[in-house]
């Protein structure tokens, strides 16, 4: 979609249901999430990082509040955002690498239970990722990142005509280049070096010159194996693996993804990985608990795998034994824009990131489940292949009416509300009660978005802001202006 097609589209005027309504639709009928798991509903709030864990990964009060908010809302399931596999010091991002993380995650699923009155079924997205690093200052790349071998060197003799720069030291080499003009830069550097110094470096799936990315296919089922016999240990209902958007599972899928050893070029090499994460998945946890795949139904990238591809995999999935999917779109970072310097690049700042959290300010579609046919399109081929396995959609899921015809006309067996979820975490109760006009509507602006971006805590521009600052009860974000959760809904009645 061209962006500069894009126009702003107005909030749809709704109408809530009745309590009867509700009651009658499918939206709120149960299902079955594989052979141990049922939701008590088809509302899911599918996840999302809100920058709250330690800084080593462990589960705080704040991570507590968070997904005790959203329960309180009794979603039939929700799933914990997307949570590192590996051992390794991530940031403020949930980790599932270790023992030690088990009893953090313990108490999230209890307080879920507890908030939820035990109606919510909660699965941990489990996520594995490659490194990035952030755009780098030019003086810093040129001297110390860049690496200087002899393929730059024969670049820079014949770009300055002097075939010194052939055994020159290397500080010199640096010198040079630190100083040279854009032009210098641009014919010197690999494509690959100058990306790293205009975007921060970042690793791929295809760098099979560094052992532990060619090792993948060898690490990847043993630690995705880990997180889930974990998570599931921690007392989650379920596990989902994070196969989409940028990272190192959807590069596998991809078809930018041209490793040679097996795990790459056609779309059979491309899932294989995936399918042998699933094995070793279903090898520690046995055939009972429940796992599901998120993935992309389109990487809106060029050179990217479109619907077509995205049914096939499905049919894949299900025969490995996944007990649900959920279709997401986009996300990439090949597409994002270039970050500031400082920064790192951001999957979610391109026309795939569009894709995945569309705003308001769109083509003539509109934001407003336009991924629906994406799920309905590898629904289609599940059935056709002759498995009943859930679909969840997301994207622009705002209504009631919309999330009832998307179940009614067969799209879908699930769906899923992520921002509208984060602006009113009590809006699937509100409607259940026949109150939807007490919902408070997501503006569809991406400002939580944005925070996300910066991996600041996220919020939403829609909670109250006048609260009263000194009250202990109400947690604030670090920087003391905005509440951490969803202000109570006063009209809440009682159990
Ligand atoms: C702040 C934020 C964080 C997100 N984090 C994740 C994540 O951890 N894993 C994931 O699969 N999707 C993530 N998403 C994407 C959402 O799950 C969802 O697919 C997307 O927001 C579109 O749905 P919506 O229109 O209902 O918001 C995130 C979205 C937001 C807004
Ligand atoms: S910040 Fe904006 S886009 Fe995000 S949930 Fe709130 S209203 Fe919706």
């Amino acid at each position: 979609m061209d962006s500069h097609r894009r126009v702003r589209h107005a909030l749809p005027e709704v109408r809530w249901p009745t309590e009867e309504e509700a009651a009658a639709s499918p939206w709120f009928s149960p299902v079955s999430l594989g052979r141990t798991v049922t939701a008590e509903q088809r509302t899911w709030v599918p996840a999302m990082v809100p920058w709250r864990a330690t800084e080593e990964g462990f589960v705080t009060r704040a991570v507590l509040d968070w997904y005790g908010r959203f329960a309180r809302g009794r979603p039939g399931v929700i799933v914990v955002e997307a949570t590192g596999i590996r051992d390794v010091p991530s940031g403020p991002l949930l980790r599932v690498g270790h023992d030690r993380f088990l009893p953090g995650l313990g108490e999230l699923v209890e307080t879920v239970r507890r908030e939820s009155g035990g109606r919510t079924r909660l699965l941990l997205q489990v996520l594995d990722f490659l490194a990035i690093r952030r755009r780098p200052e030019p003086a810093k790349f040129f001297g110390r990142f860049l690496a200087v071998d002899a393929a730059l060197r024969e670049r820079m003799a014949e770009a300055d005509g002097n075939d010194s720069w052939r055994s020159a030291p290397e500080t010199a080499v640096r010198e040079r280049l630190a100083a040279a003009d854009r032009a210098t830069v641009e014919r010197v550097l690999s494509p690959r070096d100058l990306e790293s110094l205009d975007r921060g470096y970042r690793e791929r799936v295809t760098d099979t010159h560094l052992a532990h990315v060619r090792e993948l296919p060898r690490t990847l089922p043993g630690l995705f194996a880990g997180a889930a016999r974990r998570g599931l240990a921690a007392g989650f209902d379920g596990i989902e693996l994070h196969f989409a958007h940028a990272y190192t599972m959807a590069s596998f899928l991809s078809p930018l993804n041209t490793r040679t050893d097996g795990y790459g070029g056609s779309r059979e090499n491309r899932v294989r990985l995936p399918v042998e994460v699933l094995a070793a998945v279903r090898e520690r946890v046995g055939r009972e608990p429940c796992v599901g795949i998120r993935y992309l139904g389109d990487e809106v990238i060029e050179g990217g795998f479109r619907g077509e591809e995205a049914a096939w995999f499905s049919v894949r999935f299900a025969e490995a034994g996944a007990d649900y999917l959920s279709l997401s779109k986009g996300g990439k970072f090949e597409d994002a824009k270039t970050p500031r310097v400082g920064e790192a690049v951001y999957p979610y700042t391109g026309e795939s990131g569009h894709e995945c959290m569309p705003t308001v300010h769109s083509d003539e579609r509109g934001p407003f489940g336009r991924n629906v046919p994406l799920a309905a399109a590898v629904r289609r081929a599940l059935r056709a292949a002759g498995h009943g396995i859930p679909v969840v959609t997301s994207g622009g899921i705002h209504s009631f009416e919309q999330a009832d015809a998307i179940l009614r006309r067969g799209e879908a067996d699930i769906v899923a509300a992520a921002r509208q979820s984060l602006a009113d975490p009590d809006w699937f109760r509100k409607i259940r009660l026949g109150r939807g006009k007490e919902v408070r509507r997501c503006e569809f602006t991406n400002y939580c978005e944005g925070l996300d971006q910066r991996h600041k805590q996220v919020t939403c521009k829609l909670w109250d802001r006048k609260f009263d600052r000194d009250d202990p009860a109400i947690a604030r974000s670090s920087d003391g202006k905005r509440r951490l959760v969803a202000p109570e809904w006063d009209g809440l009645p009682p159990d």
